[in-house]
């Protein structure tokens, strides 16, 4: 056995994948050979799942085909609504729902289940369409529950984007809140072995289905060291937008010792690669939107951080990461702050079944060790003489 241990697993290579590649001195990500801002800004979300699936971009019939299956699957289950409805009734949290609602997703179908001796998935691929299509009717159902409104039937008419924010809101989207949501979903698609991906992973090499490997993976995400907190990175840019005074604000933050949310990243010592394209992304929306002078705000605020956490913290660059315009464009298209980590999930479950169909291609245990610390010399002591 080793004789060092490495708790949080930094720099252990766990996996060969060719789903992506992160390089956090570079500031680059590469999702299926594609550089990120060249993948972001062209594909549709439909397009970035298949080519995590299959490895490479579609046809145009192919990629007619993946888009009229994926929205074939995208309803839920009576039983799921059910889960749903009564998590909404108990005002249990979206990330709590989210988890419930994919759990329960074998609920009332009649899919084969995994042999009782086995436990092997019978199949993988399908499970992983099925997760991609549903997981944004699970949270816009729960929203809607929330809000006491009843959930809408899925538009097999409209894109997964499209789709999701008609399910939220009950009307058809516009064009540009459309691309706003489709970027982010293409930029936090997929991101390497983070701690859901890996979760996901190690599920599925025990040959358990993805279903659970999927819920578990969204109990990794809700963590905030994980899911982020872009809800308090826009409460954050909301309050200096509104007190206008936003070198006042960086400095009494980092007096009092705080951090600045949406800055700082334990991979990349640059400025995170995705904040640049969801940045793009979301100067186009803001520019044909009335808040326009929120986005002002917004990139004020950023240039003002970055130089003043360089004097805070001379010896550690301190950069903008993706929460931080991941709060302004989810915002600019209309979903509520509630969301915004339940919307990463709506993304990211492509990347985390297309894990575990690479897991699963190649398939090994995930079994490390642990080196024992405890006593060794103990002798039994019977109850009543304790
Ligand atoms: N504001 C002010 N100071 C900071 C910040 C920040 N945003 N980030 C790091 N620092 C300081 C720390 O206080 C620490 O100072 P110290 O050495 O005097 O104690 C030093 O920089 C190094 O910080 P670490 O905690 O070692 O950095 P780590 O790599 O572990 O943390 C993290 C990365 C968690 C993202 C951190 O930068 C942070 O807390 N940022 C703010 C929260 C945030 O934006 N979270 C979303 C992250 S993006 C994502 O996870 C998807």
């Amino acid at each position: 056995m080793g004789e060092t241990t490495n708790p949080g697993l930094e720099g252990v290579i766990v996996a060969e994948t060719e789903l992506s590649d992160v390089d956090g001195e570079a500031g680059e990500l590469i999702i299926g050979g594609y550089p990120l801002e060249e993948l972001a800004a062209n594909a549709s979300y439909e397009e970035s799942v298949f080519l995590l699936l299959e490895g490479r971009l579609p046809t145009a019939d192919e990629l007619e085909a993946f888009r009229a299956d994926l929205a074939a699957r995208r309803r839920i289950t009576e039983e799921v609504q059910q889960v749903l409805r009564r998590a909404a009734e108990d005002g249990a949290p979206a990330m709590d729902a989210l988890r419930m609602g994919v759990a329960a997703a074998s609920l009332g179908d009649d899919r084969d289940e995994p042999e009782a001796t086995s436990g092997i998935d019978p199949e993988p691929r399908d499970d992983a369409m099925r997760l991609v299509a549903v997981v944004p009717t699970i949270v816009a159902t729960y929203w809607r529950y929330r809000r006491d409104e009843e959930p809408l039937e899925p538009r097999p008419d409209l894109s997964h984007a499209a789709n999701y924010l008609y399910l939220l809101t009950g009307e058809e989207p516009t064009p540009a809140d459309v691309r706003g949501l489709e970027t982010y979903l293409n930029t936090v698609i997929e991101h390497g072995v983070n701690a859901s991906t890996f979760t996901a992973r190690t599920v599925v090499s025990t040959e358990s289905d993805l279903i659970s490997a999927i819920t578990a993976a969204v109990g990794a995400l809700k963590g905030p060291l994980h899911g982020g907190a872009p809800g308090p990175v826009l409460e954050m840019l909301r309050e200096v937008h509104e007190e206008g005074d936003p070198e006042g604000y960086v400095r009494a933050k980092l007096e009092a010792g705080e951090r600045l949310m949406g800055f700082g990243h334990r991979v990349y010592r640059v400025r995170d690669p995705r904040a640049a394209v969801l940045s793009n992304g979301a100067e186009r929306l803001y520019a044909q939107s009335a808040d326009a002078d929120f986005f002002e705000t917004v990139q004020a605020f950023e240039s003002v951080a970055v130089d003043a956490l360089a004097e805070h913290k001379p010896d550690r660059r301190l950069e903008t990461n993706v929460e931080f315009y991941t709060a302004a464009l989810l915002d600019g298209v209309g979903v509520p702050r509630e969301l915004f980590t339940p919307t990463f999930a709506v993304s990211r479950v492509g990347g985390w079944s297309a894990h575990c169909l690479e897991q699963l291609e190649d398939n090994r245990l995930v079994r490390p060790v642990s080196r024992y610390a405890g006593e060794t010399d103990r002798t039994w002591t019977p109850v009543g003489e304790r």
